[in-house]
């Protein structure tokens, strides 16, 4: 029989293979020792009730061999192709990865994800967070097993959270885990006897081959059981993933978050749907993405379940847990849940600063929305959590994440909401369409609000000398390891100042209302932004853009 072969996606898919196989092979404990950071013990995990309930009667799947070679058979009756020759319809395993350079592993190949509907429960306790995710994809090629990035193995290789059972449209279905470590230095997949560091976790696929192919075009359901305690990320980027609070959890992080709680198509570029329902203590806030559709007292606990509506890339989801004062009000047809956890109270003036900071958010959207056009969502607000370590916001759809809150923070997390999330990336090295334009948002504010000119800052941002390593980052593709460089935001934001000065404050105003607009729920590339000034422009501005974001000197 034929091996099936892995699809390119534009990286060099026998990398992955590799990568895999080393991860396989390898055989678990022994092969992570070597790499095991010191930092964390091997507790044993805590398995409450609710777990020894969810795994009774199902096996846990061994990680198995490589769903790469075992393509299961063509369904009876597939199509044919080839007119009048009976050419046998090949089924192929998707892609480990979407095919972004800069993360391999993100993402993967193969599907489209529709929408996303979490049913989970999470005890504080314990950390413990159990339940089932359910996965409308439709599928984007003939396959044979696909993948979900799902993070459920610490860098020791400990299992943190269980997988109990993979069901496609109902039927159990057999999956595999593979993990490959990444480095903490560089952020790329490392294999055997690399010197570095490794983040925590490694990326974990989980593989799910269903018994019989599936053409593309087809809609699935899959549903994944788990149990587990979601893994804190430690990576090139700081912390991120699920930060576990005294009395509830965070998920928050970039570029990776949402594998660490959920299994998901990880990548920006497969925005979707999501509903999420969370369980809790009773008394216990849930603050997540988009509208409230309903809470439920169940006597010793609560059930709240968020609808986000409009399609979200992975990342940017959430659901908060945790004893919060929420304050709700409704402004010009957009609904604000600003949540402030209530232990910053308690530490000198951090809880009414932060309530200070999120009472401007109708202020800082109706400012935003009369530069770039109507606020793409209903909802809105802010969740300023008490994690001192954390040190950066989020942009989390409809409700960002304040680690560290102030008033140029809430502008840049809400402009976001414009660049970012309602239009997102498609590549990470895209990122400067997200951070740039945030920035360039607090300038204006700024400008707007007897602060400092934008012209101002980004002649003080000038005034770095050319020998600075500030100029030496291509804004344009500032390399995996480097993604949240200064050069990110701030070149970033004085290429959009200077395309204003290039074109004139009508096109350029035009051009970035123009560009929400025509995005609207959408992704975007580097490329595409470029095309569409010139064309605003009506000049080509590739030499231009050229000085700004494809060079590393200073302009
Ligand atoms: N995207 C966030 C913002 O600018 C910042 C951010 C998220 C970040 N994760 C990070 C910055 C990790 C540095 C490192 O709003
Ligand atoms: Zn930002």
């Amino acid at each position: 029989m034929d091996p099936c072969i892995l699809p390119s996606t534009g990286f060099d898919p026998s990398l992955l293979l590799g990568l895999t196989a080393v991860a396989i092979l390898g055989g678990g404990l022994s092969v992570w020792a070597a790499r095991r950071r010191s930092k964390r013990s091997g507790v044993a995990l805590a398995v409450p009730f609710l777990v020894l309930l969810l795994l009774a009667g199902s096996q846990v799947t061994p990680p198995a061999a490589s769903a790469a070679v075992a393509c299961p058979p063509a369904p009876a009756g597939a199509p044919a192709t080839g007119g009048g020759t009976t050419a046998p319809v090949t089924f192929e395993p998707g892609s480990a990865g979407i095919g972004d350079p800069y993360y391999p592993l993100d993402g993967n190949g193969g599907y489209d994800v529709q929408n996303y509907d979490l049913d989970l429960a999470y005890d504080p306790a314990t950390d413990v967070l159990a339940g089932t995710a359910t996965i409308d994809l439709v599928a984007t090629q003939n396959l044979s097993a696909f993948n979900l990035d799902f993070d459920t193995r610490d860098a020791a290789g400990a299992d943190s959270i269980v997988i109990g059972d993979v069901r496609v449209d109902g039927a159990s279905t057999a999956f595999s885990l593979a993990s490959t470590q990444i480095s903490l230095v560089t952020a790329q997949p490392v294999g055997d006897g690399s010197p570095d560091a490794v983040a925590e976790p490694p990326r974990t696929e989980l593989t799910v081959m269903p018994a019989t192919g599936i053409l593309s075009g087809t809609e699935l359901s899959v549903e994944v059981d788990y149990a587990g305690v979601p893994i804190t990320i430690d990576d090139a980027f700081g912390l991120g993933g699920v930060l576990h609070t005294p009395d509830g959890m965070v998920p928050v992080g970039q570029p990776r978050a949402a594998a660490v709680w959920f299994p998901s198509n990880d990548h920006p570029a497969d925005k979707a749907t999501l509903t999420m329902s969370m369980t809790v203590p009773i008394g216990l806030d849930v603050i997540g993405n988009g509208v409230l559709a309903s809470t439920v007292d169940n006597g010793p606990t609560s059930t709240w379940t968020y609808v986000m509506d409009r399609p979200m890339a992975t990342y940017l989801a959430t659901a908060v847990v945790g004893d919060y004062d929420v304050q709700t009000t409704t402004v010009d047809g957009v609904t604000y849940r600003d949540a402030v956890a209530q232990s910053l109270y308690s530490q000198g003036t951090l809880g009414a600063d932060a309530r200070t900071a999120l009472d401007l958010n109708p202020d800082v959207i109706a400012y935003l929305s009369s530069i770039y056009g109507p606020y793409p969502f209903t909802e809105s607000g802010g969740i300023a959590v008490d994690l001192p370590d954390l040190g950066y916001a989020l942009e989390n759809q409809t409700r960002p994440i304040y680690g560290f809150i102030d008033e140029p923070t809430v502008v840049h997390e809400l402009a976001h909401q414009w660049y970012g999330d309602d239009v997102a990336i498609e590549r990470w090295s895209d990122i400067w369409l997200n951070e740039a334009f945030a920035t360039y948002s607090e300038w204006l504010w700024s400008e707007d609000h007897g602060g400092d000119t934008a012209q101002q800052i980004f002649d003080d941002t000038y005034s770095l000398d050319a020998s600075d390593p500030f100029w030496s980052v291509e804004v344009a593709d500032p390399g995996a390891p480097r993604l949240f460089d200064n050069a990110t935001y701030y070149r970033g934001a004085m290429t959009l100042h200077a395309l204003r000065l290039e074109v004139g404050d009508p096109v350029f105003f035009g051009i970035l209302r123009g560009w929400a607009a025509d995005n609207a729920g959408g992704n975007v590339s580097t490329a595409q932004f470029e095309a569409y000034a010139s064309a605003a422009a009506g000049t080509d501005l590739s030499g231009f853009f050229d000085t700004w974001i494809h060079s590393s000197v200073k302009p």
